[in-house]
């Protein structure tokens, strides 16, 4: 029987600022990093090595991380830290910021230990908050169309596979978990919303095979229905994919993303990436807005008796601020509901 634990990725600070036009400053994104180990996350993705003149937004993610490493964020549970990137370059500059700096030990097998069942209350006044040391991963992106891969790398599928290659044994090398995602999943911004599951189910298969931890399956436009989820994860199951090896990574362009993580829990999947306040979205994806809320996803979650760890209060909080920071409105109806109880 599947676990009544969810673990939740928070890609708010990386999937939900990269498309944001304006410069955020440093210091907000690092207080959201930190605000958001406070809420008992156990997977925050905090930025990503992509080229400058594609992403400016991430352009400051090595300082990002050069804060994290240097002051640890207090958190109530272990954290791990993801940093998006898509080539070598990406991982040489991912090292040289990590540098002689390891903090921790990130060798160890048990890449995402299930915290205990009542993990204590988190809260701004919350005494014995201590902090652990946490484990860095490097997350890995392709498409699972051609348009899309070269819109978004400059590169094909089978470029791509080709960079993976060398990049993931040189992270692996270093003890470093690899997750990788593979985009427009349930629809194409240039194909359309009928991406073949079985070139997904291929393309994990190969990912796996290449040494990748985990495989993000992504609705990079929120194209995704019911029938056509509940389809791609019997598609990818058929194939031999194990749920312990997924998750799922949903955008809510069209208000269908919860009905999709309801899917991806009746099937048994435990790990799904949303973002605070319901940022975010791909500069290499038009039209397609934020992922589902964090918020959103932990009310649904804890509606089922699920466990995820997370400070829904806390959480609704960093969603009001973080918006408001950004100049836009709070995507979440359950953290508003939550903040106006
Ligand atoms: P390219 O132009 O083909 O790269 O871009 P290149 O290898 O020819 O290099 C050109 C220049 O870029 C060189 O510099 C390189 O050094 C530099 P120059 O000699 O001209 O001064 N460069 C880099 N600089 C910093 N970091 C790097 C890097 N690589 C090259 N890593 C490339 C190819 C892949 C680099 C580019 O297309 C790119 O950065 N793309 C990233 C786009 C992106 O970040 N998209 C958003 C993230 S993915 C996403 O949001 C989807 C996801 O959320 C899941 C979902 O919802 O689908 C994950
Ligand atoms: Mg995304």
């Amino acid at each position: 029987a599947a676990s009544d634990h969810v673990r939740l990725v928070e890609v708010g600070p990386r999937d939900g600022l990269q498309n944001e036009k304006t410069a955020i400053t440093l210091e907000t994104k690092v207080e959201l990093v930190r605000r958001l180990a406070r809420t008992g996350l156990q997977t925050i993705e905090a930025g990503s090595f992509v080229s400058p003149k594609w992403v400016p937004q991430m352009a400051n993610s090595d300082k990002i991380m050069q804060d994290v490493l240097s002051d640890t964020p207090e958190s109530p549970v272990p954290i791990t830290y993801q940093w998006l990137l898509p080539n070598m370059k990406g991982l040489d500059n991912f090292f040289s910021v990590y540098g002689g700096a390891n903090k921790t030990d990130q060798t160890h097998q048990d890449a995402y230990p299930t915290p205990p069942p009542t993990p204590p209350p988190v809260s701004q006044s919350t005494p014995h908050i201590e902090a652990h040391g946490p484990r860095h991963e490097v997350s890995i992106f392709m498409a699972a169309t051609e348009s899309f891969s070269q819109r978004n790398t400059n590169c094909s599928i089978a470029e791509s596979l080709e960079r993976f290659g060398p990049l993931m044994t040189a992270a692996r090398d270093k003890g470093f978990a690899v997750r990788a995602y593979i985009s427009v999943a349930l629809g194409c911004p240039f194909e359309g919303p009928d991406t073949d599951p079985h070139r997904v189910a291929e393309l994990s298969a190969t990912l796996l095979e290449m040494g990748a931890d985990e495989i993000s399956v992504a609705d990079t436009t929120g194209m995704g229905t019911a029938p056509r989820t509940r389809e791609l994860l019997k598609v990818l199951a058929a194939a031999g994919i194990r749920n312990d090896d997924l998750a799922l990574h949903f955008h809510d362009t069209y208000g269908q993303a919860l009905v999709n993580t309801l899917v991806g829990l009746e099937h048994g999947v435990r790990t799904f990436d949303s973002a605070v306040g319901g940022l975010g979205g791909c500069p290499y994806s038009p039209g397609a807005t934020g992922n589902v809320s964090t918020e959103d996803v932990v009310y649904i979650l804890h509606s089922l008796g699920l466990g995820t760890g997370v400070d829904l209060n806390e959480l609704s909080s960093i969603g009001d601020w973080i918006t408001s920071e950004v100049g836009k409105p709070n995507e979440s109806r359950a953290g508003k509901a939550t903040l106006a109880r």
